[in-house]
């Protein structure tokens, strides 16, 4: 069976108790914790930093994956490892030299991911595809929290996941904007192993039982 991993994403938590939401994510099935970084630059939207990470450190065991929407990442990347980042992603549209950024945050001691836009091909991680842990996929243009999945994405996934196959690499599919308890089915159908969450979990009902459910639907 295919791995199945939920990483909710804390852009959508109540930030007055941040510290709540988080005990609420220990207590929960989430493996990982998907934590959102812009700039106003690479996005038009500014999120939060360095003393958000080392706030929540502290405050959980499991690993943090931190996605940064920043321009020319290289500059933080040891910075991160020191917050205790476990899964640190770069956007491949703000990489000039994307091989030496992932040698870089593999040599920092965190797993590597590379994040592509839905406009950019997946031709932009082909040349790295060995020296990387996770793809992720934008199934939304990033930026923002609860916007609405763009469909054409499925096709996409197929393609990256029979890439990957193809090679016989262990390289994850992660899927990030829009994912819901309506498609998650069918984004592990697609092949799909981390699906990141943040409206549909912090906006239900019950979160920790939405989480469940994202795990385990058929
Ligand atoms: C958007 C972020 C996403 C976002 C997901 O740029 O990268 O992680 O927070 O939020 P939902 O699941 O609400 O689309
Ligand atoms: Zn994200």
């Amino acid at each position: 069976m295919m791995t199945r991993i939920i990483s909710p994403s804390i852009l959508a938590a109540d930030f007055g108790h941040l510290a709540d939401d988080i005990n609420m994510l220990n207590d929960s099935e989430a493996q990982w914790i998907h934590i959102d970084v812009m700039d106003g630059v690479f996005v038009p939207n500014i999120s939060f930093g360095f003393p958000a990470i080392e706030a929540v450190r502290p405050l959980t065991a499991k690993p943090l994956d931190v996605h940064l929407m920043i321009v020319d990442p290289d500059r933080y990347i040891a910075r991160w490892a020191e917050t205790g980042a476990d899964v640190l992603t770069v956007q491949a549209e703000a990489c000039v030299h994307l091989h030496r950024t992932l040698q870089t945050i593999h040599a920092a001691g965190m797993r590597a991911g590379v994040a592509l836009n839905p406009a950019t091909p997946l031709s932009a991680v082909e040349e790295v595809l060995d020296d990387l842990d996770m793809v992720l996929l934008m199934t939304v243009n990033p930026g923002f929290g609860a916007q609405k999945f763009i469909l054409h994405s499925f096709d996409k996934i197929r393609r990256l996941r029979a890439m990957i196959d193809r090679r016989g690499l262990q390289t994850l599919i992660q899927v990030d904007g829009g994912v819901t308890l309506d498609n998650a089915a069918e984004l592990y159908a697609a092949g799909v192993d981390v699906l990141v969450a943040g409206n549909t979990v912090f906006a239900s009902e019950n979160p920790a039982e939405t989480i469940h459910k994202l795990l385990t639907v058929r």
